[in-house]
Formats: C-alpha cells, sequence, structure tokens
C-alpha cells in the first residue's frame, strides 16, 4: 500500500499512468485533473529540479488542497480551471508544443462523491447541486427546473442509457409543477417510483444521477475540448495519458488516438470524413488497459477505470 493509500485516498492506475508519461527529469507535464494530488505527487517525486508540472483543477477545493500542500514546491503549478481551456492556459504561459506529458484522470474525486453537501451521491442526503466548479453554471436541481421534458428524457437516455428516462422525466416535470426538486433524497426517490422495475445490485438512481453530472458539467464537451487541443500543447515525442471512467467517455478518447495514428495509406476513401486533417500525429502506446486485480481489491472504485496511452509524432 502506498502512503497516499494509507492515508485514505487512492490514485487510480497511478504505476500505469506513470509509466505511460515517461517522465523525463527536466520536462514539462500537465496534470489535468488535480483532485487531492495523488497523481501529481508521483509525477513531481520523478522530475528533478529543472522539471515543471501545471495542474488543473475546476473545483475550488482541490485548487485549495494544492495550494496548501504544494506551495512551497517552485516546480509546481496550480491553475484553477476547466482543462477544456488548456491551450488557452498553456499559450499565455509560452508552453506550446513544450509540454512532455499530459494526463488527465477524469470523472469525480472521493472527495467530491463523500461530501453529501456537493449533491454527487444517492446513497446520502444534501443540495441538488452535482457542479464541479460551484462558482459557475447551473446546479442540476436549476437545470432540472428549467430544461424541457424531452431534454431531461434525451440527457436520461443517452448519458445515462436509462431505460425508463421518458417516464422519470415526466415525474421530474410533473414534480416540480407543484415544488421544486431541490436535494439527492428527493430526486431518488421520485426515480424509484417512476421506474417500474429495478436491476439487481444496482439502485435504480444510478443512471439517472450518472447522466445528470456529465450533462451539469457538460464532460464529454470538456474531454473533446481538451483532446482537441492536446496536439498543440504536446512537444514532439510528448505523451498523452488519459483514464476514463464510463463508455462514453473512453469512446470519445478512443476515436481520437484512433483518428490521429492512423497511417496515411490505411484511410479508407469512401469515409472521407474519418480522415483527420493532418494523419500520423499520435503513435498508440500499448493497448487499454484496466486496473490490476490487486489494485480492484485495494479500491473498489477503480473497476471501470480504462487508460489510454498515445504519443506526438517525434517531427
Ligand atoms: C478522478 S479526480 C482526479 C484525482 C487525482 N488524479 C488524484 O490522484 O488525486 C478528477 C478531478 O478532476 C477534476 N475535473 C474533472 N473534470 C474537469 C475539467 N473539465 N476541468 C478541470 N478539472 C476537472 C475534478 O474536479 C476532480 O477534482
Amino acid at each position: 500500500m502506498t502512503d497516499l493509500a494509507a492515508a485514505g485516498h487512492y490514485p487510480v492506475m497511478l504505476v500505469e499512468a506513470i509509466e505511460g508519461l515517461a517522465i523525463k527529469a527536466d520536462g514539462t507535464y500537465i496534470d489535468a485533473t488535480y483532485g487531492r494530488g495523488g497523481h501529481s505527487q508521483a509525477i513531481l517525486s520523478q522530475l528533478g529540479p529543472d522539471g515543471r508540472l501545471l495542474a488543473f483543477d475546476r473545483d475550488v477545493e482541490a485548487v485549495a488542497d494544492a495550494r496548501q500542500r504544494l506551495a512551497g514546491d517552485p516546480r509546481f503549478e496550480i491553475v484553477h480551471s476547466a482543462f477544456g481551456n488548456v491551450q488557452e492556459v498553456v499559450s499565455q504561459q509560452g508552453l506550446l508544443r513544450r509540454v512532455d506529458g499530459l494526463l488527465c484522470d477524469l470523472g469525480v474525486s472521493s472527495p467530491q462523491i463523500d461530501n453529501a453537501e456537493r449533491g454527487f451521491s444517492f446513497r446520502s442526503d444534501g443540495p441538488l447541486d452535482m457542479r464541479m466548479d460551484q462558482s459557475q453554471g447551473q446546479s442540476a436541481a436549476q437545470w432540472l427546473q428549467v430544461a424541457e421534458e424531452s431534454e431531461i428524457s434525451q440527457v436520461l437516455h443517452e448519458l445515462g442509457e436509462e431505460r425508463y428516462s421518458r417516464r422519470i422525466a415526466r415525474a421530474i416535470v410533473a414534480q416540480r409543477e407543484e415544488s421544486p426538486l431541490m436535494t439527492t433524497t428527493q430526486l431518488r426517490e421520485l426515480i424509484i417510483q417512476a421506474s417500474p422495475r429495478q436491476e439487481r445490485h444496482k439502485d435504480p438512481a444510478t443512471r439517472s444521477f450518472q447522466a445528470l453530472r456529465i450533462q451539469v458539467n457538460d464532460e464529454l464537451g470538456e474531454v473533446k475540448r481538451l483532446l482537441e487541443h492536446a496536439l498543440s500543447v504536446l512537444a514532439p515525442a510528448g505523451r498523452l495519458v488519459v483514464i476514463s471512467f464510463h463508455s462514453l467517455e473512453d469512446r470519445i478518447v478512443k476515436r481520437f488516438m484512433r483518428k490521429y495514428s492512423r497511417q496515411v495509406d490505411s484511410f479508407p476513401s469512401d469515409i472521407p470524413f474519418a480522415a483527420p486533417a493532418v494523419p500520423n500525429q499520435l503513435k498508440l502506446i500499448g493497448k487499454a488497459c484496466s486496473a490490476s486485480q490487486c489494485e480492484l481489491a485495494e479500491n473498489p472504485r477503480s473497476r471501470s477505470a480504462m487508460l489510454r496511452i498515445a504519443e506526438r509524432c517525434p517531427c
């Protein structure tokens, strides 16, 4: 067990992610999702005095943690920003095409899920918020108050694969005409009542809560923006390492890496949109992998993690 795990914090697929970055002691790295700094601290432990680590997190509490935990380290800097802005931030710092590795450990952190006040979990009663960045945007409660019934249904169906999406959306709209949905418990109970059958070993609220969280934080849009900019941020031979936690994210990462790693002559001529603007920009490193049995035993939250690595072309 690592020191971090002993303290109750488990950075997911830590060894695999750090190996994937192929860290150079004097290199420049980005941790796009600081969280509680598990991966950041492992990167810093491999950097020499001339190395540099720029971290992002859109959560104010994560940023405060970084400032407190790593404030004294001149090699480290944290930015309170969504990682979709990576190109802008990196450009302001004069680091375009100079980043040797970019790590992104997607999703929510344990402190976010475990704090009932954040509203991410249906297991504890709290305000229906779900924003990673509480300083801006609409909370889940606000969104559910104004969204069209068809939009709610579509989000539950597409982002949560919820089979009762229409029934649940109808129940939400009927409820809000009486009084707004304000808490996680209210929403969970409404979902249970609107679901005629329930899956074994799965809380009926699981899918809808996932869908709402993805919607409220525009999680898929963020991943797309990060990947779009990765090629202009990474130095030649720089590494891109992404850990995703559900198939919707992983599909985006997989397609991006495949698209930019194809050989020019391997493009099917009948699917012109499949071709990237500039081919051969990435090389896939190894196969996608999931957490080891040993890690799963120690940290069950790693069960759905999927890690993918690519390297920017050396030119
Ligand atoms: C799974 S945790 C990262 C855990 C971290 N690797 C560690 O070892 O402590 C994900 C973190 O990324 C942040 N995050 C998620 N999406 C983000 C985005 N689009 N921009 C910036 N931060 C984001 C969340 O606020 C959360 O703190």
